[in-house]
């Protein structure tokens, strides 16, 4: 389908909603979601026709209800021709960078474009945001028994000092998103995943498997002495849809599985796929191991989300990378389907 073709769509269709970036990681799975929901979804790329956009069309259901639109995040004009017609946005196209000049302007300008570009069409219901766990738990003075939640913010100087630049970029989007949809009048629901996992339906690796990635493909030789929040990319895409959908849903929700150590994730992995050159020794040996601290996904188990366990999508990500190419399958591994059960 053509963006000529739009008409006749906005017309005969109630449902039409704009995903920015449809071609990400997380996007993907959202768009893929939305189509099996019966969705006329309207997907922001920067360029349609590379090739690296292929796995969109091939979905079900895209080519009677799937518009590709080229659009950047710094181009208003672009993203509102895209919004237009839509009753919703789910917008999640982001730099995903750690250098301030890539990732700062393009998420705060765009995030405001994107809102008065949906203000301004006038036919938008709700935008959902997504941000990150990155605008929430940047905070040194946040206290270890403390359970993060969504009253938990990242704090900008201390993003600034150590140069967290993709968390500043975010927190820094995130607080300018929700002025901004107050001021234009427009409902606006953020979802803060955590670190995504879990299987890819785009052709290339993007930053949260590369976390992974780098665990089995030999580049990381030790694992870091730090925890990190996991969720599967399934779920994510579920938490956007559910907020767009309830109509009490409001402010911000932690999308988050479980808090693991990186030691627990290379034994996790080593476990399923011992064919791969996982490391088995810390880059720490001074320092006592990080604990993990507690995350709240309350207010999405509270919409009906059911999480996926985290060994199950870490299992699945594997699988997948393997599947796509992007490690080499090196012997018949020794487990079988259901073993990620047995781990927890
Ligand atoms: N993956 C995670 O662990 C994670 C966790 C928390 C939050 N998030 C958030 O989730 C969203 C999606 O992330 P992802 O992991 O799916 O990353 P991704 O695969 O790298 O996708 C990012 C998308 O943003 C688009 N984009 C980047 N800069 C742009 C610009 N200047 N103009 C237009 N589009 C632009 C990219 O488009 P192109 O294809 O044209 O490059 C891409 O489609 C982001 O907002 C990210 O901050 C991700």
């Amino acid at each position: 389908m053509t963006a000529g073709d739009l008409t006749t769509v906005t017309g005969a269709e109630t449902k039409t909603v704009c995903v920015t970036g449809a071609g990400g990681y997380i996007a993907s799975w959202l768009v893929k979601l939305l189509l099996e929901k019966g969705y006329t979804v309207k997907g922001t790329v920067r360029n349609p026709d590379d090739r690296k956009n292929d796995h969109l069309r091939a979905l079900d259901g895209a080519k009677e209800r799937l518009i590709l639109c080229k659009a950047d995040l710094l181009d208003y004009d672009a993203l509102r021709l895209a919004i237009e017609g839509c009753q919703g946005v789910f917008h999640t196209a982001s730099p995903v960078t750690d250098d301030p000049e890539e990732m700062v302007e393009p998420a705060v300008r765009g995030t405001k474009y994107v809102i008065d570009a949906a203000a301004d069409v006038g036919t938008v219901r709700r935008i959902v945001f997504t941000s990150s766990i990155g605008a929430v738990t940047m905070d040194p003075n946040r206290a270890q028994d403390v359970v993060v939640d969504e009253s938990c913010w990242s704090d900008l100087e201390y993003c600034k000092k150590t140069k967290n630049w993709y968390c500043y970029g975010k927190a820094v989007a995130e607080k300018a998103a929700v002025e901004d949809a107050k001021e234009r009048g427009i409902d606006l629901v953020v979802v803060n995943p955590v670190l995504v996992i879990g299987p890819l339906l785009q052709p290339t690796v993007n930053a949260s498997i590369m976390h992974i990635l780098k665990y089995l493909d030999g580049s990381a030789k030790k694992y870091t002495n730090a925890v990190q929040a996991y969720v599967d990319v399934r779920d994510v895409a579920q938490a956007h849809v559910r907020v767009y959908e309830a109509e009490e849903a409001s402010g911000r929700y932690l999308c988050a599985e479980s808090v693991l150590h990186r030691e627990d994730v290379v034994r996790i992995l080593a476990k399923f796929f011992p064919e791969y050159p996982i490391p088995t020794k810390c880059s720490d040996e001074v320092n006592p191991r990080k604990q993990p601290y507690k995350i709240s996904n309350k207010r999405l188990r509270d919409l009906g989300l059911e999480f996926t366990p985290v060994s199950e999508s870490l299992y699945e990500t594997v699988k997948s990378l393997q599947e796509k190419g992007h490690l080499p399958i090196l012997s018949p591994s020794n487990h079988f389907s259901a073993n990620y059960m047995l781990l927890d």
